[in-house]
């Protein structure tokens, strides 16, 4: 097993074993595919990289503010979008294996096979004839493609395929019916970006935006992936964390610059390293966009995008306006003119950025224990990110220190996420806090009762100093708060 196939095991296991992700409803046979749950470590991750894009977008930028519209839409929404005549992928099934694929997932994975072979020109050959293929929604070209480069299926080997055909990936669902209604098919959003969209006059209007302005949002999204896999990666229930930037036509490329580099930023500032991210421009562009580039991060399993910036036009607004008859205009009086705005486009997967900070923060080390050599295992989070900021210890279970480190606990408790535990060795205690990301230890041992100060172990060197008890929230403000990763975005 290569070291990365391993990682990744490890990551999914490791997410499972500590309460940061869980199979959905797994109870029920293996549970639903690639539909995920986060456990009680998770969630905090979670809300704290939330917390970390939302105040970064809405507290930073002034003219950036934020929403959190509904999943349900009327269902013009997704006619007008173009997603109910155009969201699809291209699907092939192996006639042998009854396994279903994304035809142009198969060329994808030929490609990097082409590549570990050191067959450039074989990759290039076929990475254009695919952008080509998609491009021109040619579904014959891509069957074509599968059959010359003689790709067959992971499962049973067989060349036997299905023609390609388009699968919309969008869910549907009924409004219940009314009684002069009847019942109505609606769609659970596949991109929450349209909420935005159709609440741009709202927010314009009420919050007296001018142009440039950005509306921010985080929330669920669905998608009926064809090949759904690969852990977090491509789920069928996500979240997004997105903005829509409204500018002047014209002014699109500029801005488009402009929020490519500063969600650079905001993805190395969670502490990734610079060699593990690069930009990739999108071959084929979606029906909306003039220009899109992806951030991608390598995972385990290659390089995989976690963000698009996109440049949409005034496709989005001048289709609201057309299917609602209800004019979608801004006027600016810099220069006495009504237009319909175009807009530029920051669209983060959250659930794949946690599990970038899962892969990036997962670290193995040989430390020497007495005579023997161990593996010490720790997931090296931003503080700012940790579920856990602080675990509180007392030594032993005796002589006053389980109430002096209750009272500590008690002190800290209604500004940070802090954790009491006095079970199990105190070794075991720190190798479980070091498993959950947890940046600090505090422990109270008899020296606490003499001069009021307690042991802090720091998780990544585990390097141990004694502070005042009476300095531990100061200490911890400086260290965990968001805002310390804010300033680091110099924004
Ligand atoms: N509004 C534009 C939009 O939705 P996208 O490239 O389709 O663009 C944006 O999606 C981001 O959403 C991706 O970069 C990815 O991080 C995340 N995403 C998309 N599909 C996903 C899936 N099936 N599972 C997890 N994350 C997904």
């Amino acid at each position: 097993m290569s070291n990365t196939e391993d990682l990744f095991k490890k990551i999914v296991s490791h997410s499972k074993e500590f309460g940061f992700i869980f199979q959905s409803s797994e109870i029920y046979d293996e549970g639903l595919a690639s539909v995920y749950d986060y456990g009680q470590l998770g969630a905090e991750l979670k809300k704290n990289l939330q917390n970390y894009w939302w105040r970064a977008m809405t507290q930073l930028h002034e003219n950036v503010t934020g929403i959190d519209a509904a999943i349900l839409m009327h269902p013009k929404t997704w006619k007008a979008s173009g997603h109910v005549d155009s969201f699809n992928d291209p699907l092939i099934d192996n006639k042998d294996s009854k396994k279903r694929y994304r035809a142009d997932v198969l060329l994808e994975d030929q490609i990097a096979r082409y590549q570990k072979k050191g067959k450039d020109r074989n990759a290039e050959e076929l990475r254009v004839a695919l952008a080509d293929c998609l491009n021109n929604n040619d579904l014959n070209g891509l069957q074509q493609l599968i059959i010359d480069h003689e790709i067959a299926c992971p499962f049973s080997g067989t060349r036997n395929w299905t023609d390609v055909r388009q699968f919309n990936l969008m869910f549907s669902t009924q409004m219940s019916a009314t009684a002069d209604s009847g019942a109505g098919e609606l769609y659970l959003r596949p991109e929450t970006a349209q909420g935005i969209f159709v609440n741009f006059l709202n927010v314009q209007k009420t919050g007296g935006m001018r142009i440039p302005f950005g509306i921010a949002q985080i929330g669920k999204a669905f998608r009926n992936e064809i090949v759904a896999r690969q852990f977090l990666f491509r789920m069928r229930e996500f979240e997004q964390m997105e903005m829509q930037f409204f500018v002047r036509k014209g002014e699109e490329m500029k801005w488009f610059e402009y929020w490519k580099n500063q969600r650079m930023n905001w993805i190395k500032s969670l502490g990734i390293p610079e060699e593990k991210l690069r930009w990739k421009k999108h071959d084929k562009l979606a029906h909306y966009a003039n220009a899109a580039e992806d951030i991608e991060y390598e995972f385990p399993f290659g390089f995989k995008e976690i963000e698009g910036i996109h440049s949409r036009t005034d496709f989005d607004l001048s289709r609201h306006q057309e299917f609602s008859g209800k004019k979608i205009q801004y006027f600016d009086n810099e220069i006495n003119q009504n237009y319909v705005p175009y807009v530029v486009e920051t669209s983060a997967g959250s659930d794949r950025i946690f599990f970038m900070l899962l892969c990036n923060s997962y670290k193995e080390e040989k430390v020497v224990d007495g005579e023997k050599e161990k593996i010490r295992k720790y997931l090296r989070l931003h503080p700012a990110l940790a579920p856990v900021k602080a675990a509180i210890f007392p030594l032993v279970n005796k002589d006053g220190l389980p109430e002096t480190g209750r009272k500590i606990m008690d002190e800290l408790k209604y500004e940070f996420r802090v954790f009491y535990d006095e079970r199990d060795s105190i070794g075991k205690r720190y190798a479980k806090q070091d498993l959950a990301g947890t940046p600090f230890c505090f422990t109270v041992d008899h020296q606490t009762l003499q001069d009021e100060t307690v042991t802090v172990r720091h998780r990544d060197d585990t390097r141990q100093e004694r502070l005042k008890i009476g300095t531990l929230a100061d200490f911890l403000r400086e260290k965990v708060e968001i805002k310390g990763l804010l300033k680091s975005l110099n924004v």
